[in-house]
């Protein structure tokens, strides 16, 4: 049985349609802190069965404990976490205590039930700024310019020290690049809290009708059209490698470290133009100065995720905006 932690969330309930449907029997644990028990439903719907769920918070280590105790777990996936930047320069304290916390009594009740095999949620946020693009798994990290980087940089430091300890352990970090999209049944998808902090969403509400315009974040990059390039990635994609990176942990010991994107990156204008198109109407623009922190490029070297894990994201930018469009259309409110 796979545990997967932050289960109802964005990527853990696309994983858990992905894990349920490659044959996986799937326990998830969340506080539903940032999403809706109804996601699990919705899974339900789509592949026939529900995943177990425990309302517990991944920091509170007796009720962890218990549901080690009741579900035979042999791996985890761990996807909870707090995960808004701007948040987190709001409220550092919270970040690093949930994150870090939840990381750490999750490797603690994992040692006292004798399970061996993890999959964790990093980000490609972990590099620091001054590298050259593509970012490789061997690219410098560090420098976070915010406590949720900060975050991610030392839960990665904590997983690879638990692994030099106990050489039975097998870890696999996962660089995600931006997660967009949504599952093709229109049924999951992503539900941000209040405005939009990411881009694809932001532009979702606005096609619906739930935001007058997008504000982009400064047209002077040294890009081909001078706005932000970044790598966008499916979340079914995602989802998928997740499915691949659990069965190579199950097979190997130490930690490894893989990057999850498409190594193609698109400008603001082109998820624009292609939401556009998804939605067959005309999204409203206004260009705004540079946000604080933000890189002109940013794309994966994909190869060692390719050659190790045998993953290849399958669905190009027109897909993710067309499975966006789906899921906002189909549930113009989100989950409630
Ligand atoms: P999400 O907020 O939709 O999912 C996270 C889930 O964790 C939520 O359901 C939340 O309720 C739960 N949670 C948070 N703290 C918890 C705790 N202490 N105990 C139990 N549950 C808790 O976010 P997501 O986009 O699905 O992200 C999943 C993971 O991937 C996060 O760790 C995030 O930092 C990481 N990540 C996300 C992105 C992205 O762009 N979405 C990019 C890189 C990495
Ligand atoms: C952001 C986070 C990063 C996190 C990632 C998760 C910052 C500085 N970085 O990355 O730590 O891991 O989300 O997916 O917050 N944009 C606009 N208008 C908007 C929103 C975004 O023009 O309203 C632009 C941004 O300037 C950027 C691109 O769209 O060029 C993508 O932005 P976003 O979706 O926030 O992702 P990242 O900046 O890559």
């Amino acid at each position: 049985m796979i545990l997967v932690t932050g289960g109802t969330g964005f990527i853990g309930s696309h994983a858990c349609v992905e894990l349920i449907n490659a044959g996986f029997d799937v326990v998830v644990v969340d506080n539903l802190v940032n999403s809706h028990e109804k996601s699990l439903d919705r899974v339900q719907q789509i592949t026939g069965k529900r995943p177990l769920f425990f309302n517990v918070d991944v920091c509170d280590e007796k009720a962890l404990d218990d549901v080690f105790s009741q579900c035979s777990i042999d791996s985890v996936i761990h996807f909870a976490g707090l995960k808004a930047v701007g948040e987190s320069v709001q409220k550092p304290l919270e970040y690093f205590s949930n994150n870090l916390d939840a990381s750490m009594v999750l490797c603690k009740v994992m040692r006292k039930h004798n399970v061996k095999n993890l999959v964790f949620s990093s980000s490609a946020t972990v590099y620091s700024g001054d590298n050259t693009m593509p970012l490789t798994e061997q690219s410098k990290t560090g420098n976070c310019t915010n406590p949720y980087g900060w975050t991610k940089y030392m839960g990665e430091q904590i997983f690879k020290a638990l692994c030099v300890a106990d050489s039975d352990l097998s870890i696999v970090l996962l660089r995600y690049f931006n997660p967009v999209g949504a599952h093709e049944s229109g049924l999951i998808g992503e539900d941000p809290q209040g405005i939009p902090n990411n881009l694809m969403p932001y532009v979702s509400q606005v096609a619906i009708g739930r935001r007058d315009h997008l504000t982009v974040f400064g047209d002077d990059y040294d890009t081909p059209d001078g706005t932000g390039v970044r790598d966008y990635i499916h979340v079914v994609d995602l989802a998928q490698a997740h499915v691949l990176a659990v069965r190579y942990a199950q097979n190997h010991k130490g930690c490894e470290v893989f990057n999850i994107g498409t190594g193609k990156g698109s400008s603001v204008l082109d998820i624009v133009h292609a939401y556009e198109k998804a939605c067959g109407k005309k999204i409203p623009y206004v260009i705004g100065p540079r946000r604080a922190g933000d890189l002109a490029t940013v794309y994966a070297d994909t190869k060692k995720a390719n050659e190790i894990l045998g993953f290849k994201a399958k669905y190009d930018l027109e897909r993710m905006c067309a499975d966006s469009w789906r899921w906002q259309s189909m549930n113009p409110k989100g989950f409630e």
